[in-house]
């Protein structure tokens, strides 16, 4: 069994920060030990280990869980260009240790069959490990009945879509009894809550009024529409009780309404992405020409962003939403986003940022935004607790699974210019990002598969994980 000592860092829960040295045995966390406890005492244990990693002056945090991307996905008349094996490379690049993808069930589909698809593309290709959410796009009396049976798969939450009609999108009287069966069961419900067929008529009147580029889809997904989504996901799962994360939230109104469910006593919670703490409808989907594309997702870029910016973060400082997934969907410009050159709405939507999502976090700790134990809980803590892997992972705790970031707050990484990250993608929507800090060493599961700037892992190192339920219900 192969031992490592990671000596002289800070380690970093979301409960506090402390000096302490992590040892290491085979893939699992054995101990934390006092600094300076381990040259002279326990026997000469630094001589005794197989490998000492040097963390002095850096933190040691519990390795990155992103729990929603979209590797392949197939969606927009084109599939996600990050497989699994090129997009879970590019997640231990930038400090995550674990991705929580979705399976899909399209309407006339069965759910297992969905399940089993994922599981294949996944399989022998993972360099972390991963588990999976199941996105229902046809709730029938055969999904419902099947959706009972997806604990036993290690599959503990379900997506709905109140947006895209006639691809994912399920009406009020189907969420109301697919909620019924999240309430019986306790898996969580996670929505996509926007308003689809209401924006479907804002984007075809855009269009026919010659509005066709990029800054238009912005405009065509209202934030009102966003907000009413939202509200109405909240009462219904108020009605049936079931548990619900509302996925990808831009818009500041959508916090306050997910605030007021959650002040109510409402088991409500929801996550926002790096995209919405940072970019801008204006900026971004309103660049010259057709170059607005690559910032194409939904919910979408806000206009006054900043307002919704600051309403985000300050709901990231105060739990009133929960964490930070990326919505991992990557498009290349060539060949797909370019599908949408004459008409905005078809431009697959997705933004790539897998790799950048703990280090985008940071700068929220380097701008005194959050503290640092925050940011432990937002990137890792939260969703490793939310979505029931809590104790492997989430922790630097004796018995977990030693995935562990080295990370550098006085390093620095750009993301400049050209090809810098690994992701499959031919540009990236944080070119010219400048980072205060640094992903150094990268341990999954006991394995250093990033050391500085190598890469030592293998594509089918990674391990599906079987979620238990959420920790967030009483
Ligand atoms: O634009 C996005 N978000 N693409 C991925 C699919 C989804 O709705 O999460
Ligand atoms: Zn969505
Ligand atoms: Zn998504």
């Amino acid at each position: 069994m192969t031992t490592t000592l990671i000596k002289g860092g800070t380690v970093v829960s979301a409960t506090g920060r402390v000096q302490a040295d992590v040892l290491i045995e085979g893939d699992r966390i054995a101990g934390l030990l006092q600094p300076g406890t381990t040259s002279a005492g326990l026997g000469g244990l630094e001589q005794s280990v197989d490998r000492v990693i040097d963390a002095t002056g850096k933190y040691v945090i519990p390795g990155g869980i992103d729990p929603h991307t979209h590797m392949q996905m197939p969606f927009g008349g084109t599939e996600a260009c990050d497989t699994f094996e090129t997009g879970t490379r590019a997640a231990a690049w930038g400090g995550t240790t674990t991705i929580i993808d979705f399976a899909i069930q399209r309407y006339g589909e069965r759910v297992m069959d969905g399940l089993a698809q994922w599981h294949e593309w996944a399989n022998g290709n993972c360099a972390i490990d991963y588990g999976f959410h199941q996105i229902i796009g046809g709730i029938d009396d055969d999904s419902l009945a099947v959706m009972r049976r997806l604990p036993e798969e290690g599959v503990t939450s379900f997506k709905l879509f109140m947006a895209y009609p006639g691809v994912f999108y399920s009406d009020d009287a189907q969420i109301f009894k697919a909620m019924q069966v999240g309430a019986e069961t306790g898996l969580m419900t996670m929505m996509h809550a926007e308003n689809g067929p209401v924006i479907d008529i804002l984007a075809a009147q855009l269009a026919d009024a010659g509005k066709l580029s990029p800054y238009y889809h912005g405009i065509s997904r209202v934030w009102q529409m966003e907000e009413e989504a939202t509200h109405r996901a909240i009462m219904l799962s108020d009605v049936t009780k079931a548990p619900l994360y509302i996925v990808h939230v831009s818009a500041k109104q959508a916090v306050a309404q997910v605030a007021a469910a959650r002040s109510r006593g409402q088991n409500v919670f929801a996550e926002t992405c790096p995209q919405y703490l940072y970019l801008s409808l204006e900026e971004n989907l309103g660049a010259p020409g057709f170059e607005g594309a690559k910032w194409v997702c939904s919910t979408p870029l806000r206009s006054r962003a900043e307002e919704h910016q600051n309403e985000l973060w300050r709901g990231l400082r105060t739990g009133e939403l929960s964490l930070v997934s990326t919505d991992h969907c990557p498009f290349c410009f060539k060949g797909q986003k370019e599908m949408g050159k004459d008409d905005f709405r078809a431009i697959p939507n997705g933004i790539g940022s897998v790799e950048h999502r703990v280090d985008l976090l940071y700068q929220g700790v380097v701008e005194g935004r959050i503290t640092v134990e925050r940011w432990v809980e937002l990137v890792s803590t939260t969703p490793a607790r939310m979505f029931g892997l809590y104790g492997k992972k989430g922790v630097i705790a004796p018995g977990a699974d030693a995935d562990i970031v080295v990370y550098d707050p006085n390093g620095h990484t750009s993301i400049g210019m050209g090809k810098t990250h690994h992701m499959n993608m031919d540009h990236s929507a944080w070119e010219g990002f400048e980072i205060d800090g640094h992903v150094d060493t990268v341990l999954s599961r006991g394995k250093v598969i990033i050391d500085g700037n190598e890469y030592l892992g293998a594509k089918g190192d990674g391990q599906f994980l079987k979620r238990g339920l959420t920790q967030y219900l009483t």
